[in-house]
């Protein structure tokens, strides 16, 4: 494909809101709160908000200058910037990062379809918090229903990445963007104003220094990766449709804004909510799917139709931010097949699908008929999660920081940066120190760490 033909997002809003939509998901509404929780309220998010601006914001803006000046694939994009060197490995292994955390991502985003359901015909009606634990287990223990929503999200996201870049993957995020804010604020304005909703916005707002330790700081820079979809070439792809004249660090800064405010915004919907039925925030994982109904129970119970549409309201949301994140991984790897090995995108955009649809198969029955079967004492569900958030993350945005930092021509990184000299750019100098510097030596600390070598 030449440079001219190839697709292109249509407008800046348009640009901003896919990107955004890749950033906001299942990391933003289930991830963060529940490590918020686990990690002691708001001092962690107070060095959340840290590493998204000293970190996130740098490596974002360098995986949209990498796309944008290599209009190709994430694999291709290394191989025109460093033609005959290793660097493509970097851009395969994105690629195949977005393959596994597709297979996973895919297990939970079919969750929150099962709980769209329960919540329109009131099946939280009536529960006890064990009898939430108990049905939330033999659900995913199930082995149809968890596949069968899997399959149905998967389906969904394919049919929109065949209807191609703009009308497709743009499209959708000026639709579902809007209406995802607009659910997140009546959400959280319903739950601040819960009687006793005051101990969780403290929660949130005071910050309790005496509980920071290495594991507070290391587990807020691994969630600010995974928030805002660094480290596999997501970002790199989509910013190899932005046009020329597209301002990169300001895009980089409105989309690291706009997922810190959704994730902000899902603390507040799930602490003051929380805090005010007498639940405790470090409920892990299941914070969404146990705790969550058992809240919207609990406070609405006596007023039915409030409790049905508030809880509706919130898994559509949940539904719709993993949505747009899930497009974004499949685009990465359906982009790449497309360009590197010449099928049509329709076809590539296939291959993806059923190989993701068989990978999320067994990651779901891992959950439960297969849960025997671990490897490192995980099972494949577990295991997926690990090396792709843990392992293949970090990895590569450490060797982003390095190739931008050090490899790439500066030249080359001004012309982007600044639109070939047409942007003022302020901070440019701490950009480059940023990129040689302080992030590689951050993301090398939190690899070791997670690694368990620190300890
Ligand atoms: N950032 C998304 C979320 O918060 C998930 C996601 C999409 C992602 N693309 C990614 C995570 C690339 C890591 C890398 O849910």
């Amino acid at each position: 494909m030449t440079k001219n033909d190839r697709a292109n997002f249509g407008s800046k809003l348009g640009v901003i809101l896919a990107s955004a939509g890749s950033a906001v998901g299942l990391g933003n509404i289930w991830r963060f709160p529940f490590e918020t929780g686990n990690h002691g309220g708001a001092a962690f998010i107070l060095i959340y908000l840290l590493c998204v601006l000293i970190l996130g914001t740098p490596i974002m803006i360098a995986e949209f200058l990498i796309g944008r000046r290599s209009r190709a694939n994430t694999a291709g994009a290394y191989q025109k910037l460093a033609p005959g060197t290793h660097w493509k490995w970097i851009g395969r292994m994105g690629v195949l990062a977005g393959f596994l955390i597709l297979g996973y991502y895919s297990v939970v985003a079919g969750w929150t379809l099962e709980f769209i359901g329960e919540a329109a015909t009131n099946s939280f009606a009536g529960k006890s918090a064990t009898e939430f634990i108990s049905s939330f287990d033999s659900f995913v223990s199930n082995p149809w229903r968890p596949v069968i929503w899997l399959v149905l999200f998967l389906l969904a996201t394919h049919f929109i990445i065949v209807k191609g870049v703009e009308k497709g993957i743009e499209k959708s995020a000026k639709i579902m963007m809007p209406v995802l804010f607009i659910l997140l604020i009546v959400l959280a304005i319903c739950s601040v104003s819960l009687p006793g909703a005051s101990a969780g916005i403290e929660f949130l707002l005071k910050p309790d220094f005496s509980k920071v330790d290495g594991n507070v700081l290391l587990g807020a820079m691994g969630q600010a990766f995974f928030s805002l979809s660094l480290g596999m070439g997501c970002l790199c792809t989509y910013a190899s449709y932005f046009r020329t004249d597209t301002n990169l660090s300001r895009t980089a800064f409105n989309v690291a804004g706009i997922d810190t405010m959704v994730a902000i915004l899902a603390g507040f919907i799930i602490f003051p909510a929380a805090f005010s039925v007498g639940i405790k925030p470090d409920a892990g994982p299941s914070l969404l799917f146990i705790t969550l109904p058992n809240v919207f129970q609990q406070a609405f119970g006596g007023l039915p139709w409030l409790a049905i549409t508030l809880s509706l309201m919130f898994y559509i949301l949940l539904a719709l931010a993993a949505l747009t994140s899930t497009i974004s991984l499949h685009e990465v790897v359906t982009a790449y097949l497309h360009e590197e090995f010449n099928f049509t995108r329709g076809k590539a955009a296939k291959l993806v699908t059923a190989g993701c649809i068989f990978l999320g198969v067994f990651c779901s029955l891992s959950l439960g008929i297969g849960k025997d079967y671990t490897v490192l004492g995980m099972n494949l569900f577990d295991l997926f999660d690990f090396v792709t958030a843990k392992i293949m993350l970090p990895m590569g945005g450490f060797f982003i920081c390095i190739f931008t930092g050090w490899y790439v021509d500066k030249k080359i990184i001004w012309e982007e940066v600044s639109n070939n000299g047409t942007l003022r750019v302020p901070f440019y100098k701490l950009l480059i120190v940023i990129l040689k510097f302080v992030a590689p030596v951050c993301i090398a600390i939190i690899f070791i760490n997670e690694l368990g070598l620190l300890k």
